[in-house]
Order: C-alpha cells, then structure tokens, then sequence
C-alpha cells in the first residue's frame, strides 16, 4: 500500500504523511515534514556573532530561507570576506556591522530579540554573559564553554534567566533520535536496561577537524569528549531518562601523531610528499576536488582552485596529519551508570570509513536497533517476534534536519514561549537541560587522563562546586 496524504494544522503545519508495505509485510511508516508555514509569525531578529562555518552555513543561511522566521538584524565578525558576505546577503544596515562581538554589544540595534553565539568554543563566555546582562534571548552553540569552571559560572549566572536561553544540541532535535525516545516512552520495549552508541566520527573529518582544524588542540579548544562527543552524552542522558551516576573512560591518541609518519613525509603535503598516492589524507586529494561545499569551504574563502592551493600551501589544512600539533584523542570509550539503574557504553571513533552514528537499546520486552545516518529504525518486539522497520524521514539541512529543528523551535519559543508551533522539540534544549551532558564530559575526560578511574558524578560535582543535580529535564 502507498499513499500520501495531507494535512494541515491549526498552527499551519503541512506535512506529507506516506505509508509503504514492505515486502515483509510491515509497516515501514515515514512521515516527513516538508515545511513549516509560519505565515503569522513575525520574524526574530537576531545578531549574530561569528560568520564562520556555522554561523554562515546554519544560521544565517536559515534566515536567508525562513524569513519569516529569522531576520539577521546585525552581525559582529572579524573576517572582511565573511562579514561582508552576509551583509549584502541579509541587507544589514552599516551601523549594525560590526568586527568583534565586544563592539557589538556597545551598539545594539533597537529592535534586537536575540543572540546567536557562533564563535569558537572558547570564545562563548563573555558573549553569553553580556547577551544575559540584556535580557536577549540567547541561542549558543556546543559546547556551551570549555571548562567545569566557566560551566559552573554560567549555571550560577542562568538559574532563573527568564528569556529563552538555549544550546545547540542539534541530535536531539532530528526525526530519528526524536523517534527514539517516542518508541521507549511507549513502553514497547518495556523497561530500558542499558544503551549502546557509537559515534563513528569518519577518518577524513577526524582528519579535518581534531588533527588539522579548529578542535585539534585540547588547550585551544576543548577535549574531543567535549568538543564532539557532548551531543552523544546529552543524548544519553535524555534517553537514559536520569542523571548520571559514574562512569570511567579510556581512550587516547593512538595514531595521528609523529611517530606513526612515514619516514620521508614532509612536514606539508604540497612538499613532494612520496606517500600520496597510498595517503588517504594527502590533502589535495580531500580539497582540491569537484566538492566546494564542507570541508573544502572550511579552509579558505577564496574558493577558486588557485585560493585552495594558496591556503594548502601555507594553511594549517596542508600539513600532514603526522606532523600537526595535535592532542586531542581519536579513539575514546565511556562506561556509565545512570541514577536509575540504565547503563551505557559509548565509543568514539576516528576509524570509521563514513560518518555517522550507530545505537542500540537493550529492553526487558525489546530492543532497538539504529543507524542514523542510514535514518532507519528497526524495533524489535520479544513477545510478538516481530520486527518493524521505522525510517523516521529527514528534513533537509544539516545534521539530518536537526539544525532546522533547533533553530525553528528558538524562534517559536522566542516568539509564543512554548514552541507549540514547531514539530520536534519544544524547548528541550533549554539551557537547565544542557548542563548535565557537560559534566558527564568534563568528569570522562578526568577519568581517562587518570587511567580510567570510575569518578562519582555526585561528587565531582560537589567538588567542581555545582549544585546541578542533572534532573532539569527529566
Ligand atoms: N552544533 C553542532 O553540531 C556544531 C557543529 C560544528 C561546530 N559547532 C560549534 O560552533 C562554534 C563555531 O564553530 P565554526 O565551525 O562555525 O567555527 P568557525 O571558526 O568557522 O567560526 C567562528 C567565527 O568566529 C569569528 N570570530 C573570531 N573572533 C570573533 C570576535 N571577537 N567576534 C565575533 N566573531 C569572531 C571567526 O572569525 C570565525 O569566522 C564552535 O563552538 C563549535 O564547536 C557546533
């Protein structure tokens, strides 16, 4: 059977409902929203402070899509081309452009309703602190700052913030892991006893961004727990339905580093490297291609075939992968015990051919099974046997829809405090709920770098001075 149907809400949502039999005789049931007509909404209107890769490519190119939804009122960032790009794109008036968020905030626009912090990881603190200071709704992205200091100094600062004050957590607001926790609150595979979940993070992006990109460098950024894997721990945590316990964690830098290079490889790749055509990371192959979209528009602006071979030459994405100043792990495990018993085992992996995540859940009447990348669900049930093949349907945009999701429910929320407009997520990423998936990280990274010692999260918090005691969300 195959059929599409039609429906619109009150709140002018269309979506294309379809239904497929498949040859097995179960229900495959997909259900894509194909967009969100928000005729009677006014636009938020946004600064936005960073235009680099998500700050351009997320949320402005949002607002240069949804209108209605999101205006780009002002912008604070320090790279002419960028700057400029989104100036003329979004018709931000000159007294509104600005170099640096610090300028910014002496010269706010009037009609201002929001921040949208997109600045590296280490540069959130203060943005955040002054976007509270007047009373903006803030959007910011992951992970909220780099350290259990700044952590705590911001949950101190937000408890009771009563503008709309969340984190992109982008995999909590996707149609597949948003299917997920509507199949365990079902009861259909009854009572949740553990969650496995693989981040198969890719070689050539491992490549891209933790050895020779922005997250390479613990000192500079954050630890990859951090950086990369507090979606995995947030979305554990929300699965899992309860605080975690303790966990301990190994992991380290196994192969990206001097002592695994080829003896004859140069120091950059362009200096007659021997080893490019056996090299997967030989950098003209990743970036001098037909592809302009990511990573290749990560390295440079000038995307021409001279500019991409200009930043090669001299960028910090010509330099073999052995030989950058690099620390950040490519392989890492977290062994966790939540408050109510559910265990969770988690890997983070460099070595993986394709990028995408994996998961399994262990019921006492079920399990299910997921790829996210390959968006298909299978849940299978002990009592009937059966097995159902769910592919919960992607909108279009990055991190499989969830970036539309997060930015769409922002927006509604900023507008009528409930998201009630919006499919996915209702303000499940609020800052209170976010917390928890940054300790879970700070207190993994501990447990690693002390050869795996199980830390009591009760009282790595008490230590770190926190008074979170993660049940905000639950
Ligand atoms: N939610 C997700 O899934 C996700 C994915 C990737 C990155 N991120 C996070 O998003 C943030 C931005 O990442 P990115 O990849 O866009 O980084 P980026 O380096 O491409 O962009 C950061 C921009 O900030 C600008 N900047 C520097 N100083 C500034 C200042 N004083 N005022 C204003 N702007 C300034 C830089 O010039 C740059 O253009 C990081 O915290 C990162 O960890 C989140």
């Amino acid at each position: 059977m195959e059929g599409i149907f039609f429906k619109f809400t009150p709140t002018f949502l269309l979506y294309i409902v379809s239904v497929n039999l498949n040859e097995n005789g179960f229900y495959a049931y997909c259900k894509s929203i194909c967009f969100i007509y928000t005729a009677n909404m006014e636009p938020i209107y946004s600064l936005l402070l960073g235009a680099g890769n998500r700050g351009t490519h997320v949320y402005a190119e949002f607002a240069r899509q949804n209108p209605s939804m999101l205006k780009i009122a002002a912008v604070a960032e320090p790279n002419t081309a960028r700057r400029e790009k989104i100036r003329d794109e979004h018709r931000i008036p000159t007294e509104f452009i600005f170099t640096t968020w610090e300028e910014a905030f002496e010269r706010l626009p009037p009609q201002l309703d929001a921040v949208m912090i997109a600045t590296q990881d280490k540069m959130h603190l203060e943005p955040i602190m002054a976007a509270m200071e007047r009373k903006l709704h803030i959007l910011c992205e992951k992970p909220i700052v780099p350290s259990l200091a700044e952590c705590r100094a911001i949950e101190r600062a937000s408890a009771g913030y009563d503008k709309v004050f969340m984190i992109a957590h982008v995999l909590k607001y996707t149609a597949f892991f948003s299917k997920i926790q509507e199949l365990l609150q079902s009861g259909k595979i009854g009572k949740l006893i553990g969650i496995d979940l693989i981040e198969h993070v890719g070689h050539i992006h491992h490549s891209h961004s933790f050895v020779r990109g922005n997250w390479r460098n613990s000192a500079e950024s954050s630890p990859m727990i951090l950086a990369k894997s507090c979606h995995d721990m947030d979305i554990l945590y929300w699965l899992a339905g309860s605080p975690c316990e303790s966990l301990s964690s190994n992991g380290g830098l196994y192969y990206f580093k001097k002592e695994n290079a080829p003896a004859d490889a140069p120091k950059r790749c362009l200096e007659g490297c021997p080893n490019m055509i056996e090299c997967p990371y030989y950098a003209p192959k990743i970036y001098l291609c037909a592809n302009i979209g990511w990573p290749v528009n990560v390295i440079t602006t000038d995307l021409s075939m001279e500019g991409r071979l200009a930043a090669l030459e001299t960028g910090a994405y010509g330099r073999c992968v052995f030989h950058c100043d690099n620390d950040v792990v490519d392989h890492q495990t977290v062994s966790m015990r939540f408050a109510n018993g559910v265990m969770a085992n988690f890997t983070m992996s460099a070595f993986s051919a394709e990028i995408h995540r994996s998961i399994k859940l262990f019921g006492t009447a079920g399990e299910i099974c997921g790829d996210m990348e390959e968006n298909t669900i299978q849940l299978k049930e002990f009592t009937t046997g059966n097995t159902e093949l769910i592919e919960p349907g992607k909108t279009a945009g990055g991190h499989s829809g969830g970036d539309r999701h997060l930015i769409t429910d922002f927006a509604c929320m900023v507008r009528d405090g409930s998201g009630s407009q919006n499919p996915i997520g209702k303000g499940r990423n609020m800052i209170r709920n976010s917390f928890e998936s940054h300790y879970m990280a700070f207190a993994a990274e501990q447990s690693r770098l002390e050869g795996a010692r199980t830390i009591w999260l009760a009282e790595f918090k008490r230590n770190a001075g926190t008074e979170s005691d993660g049940a905000a969300s639950m």
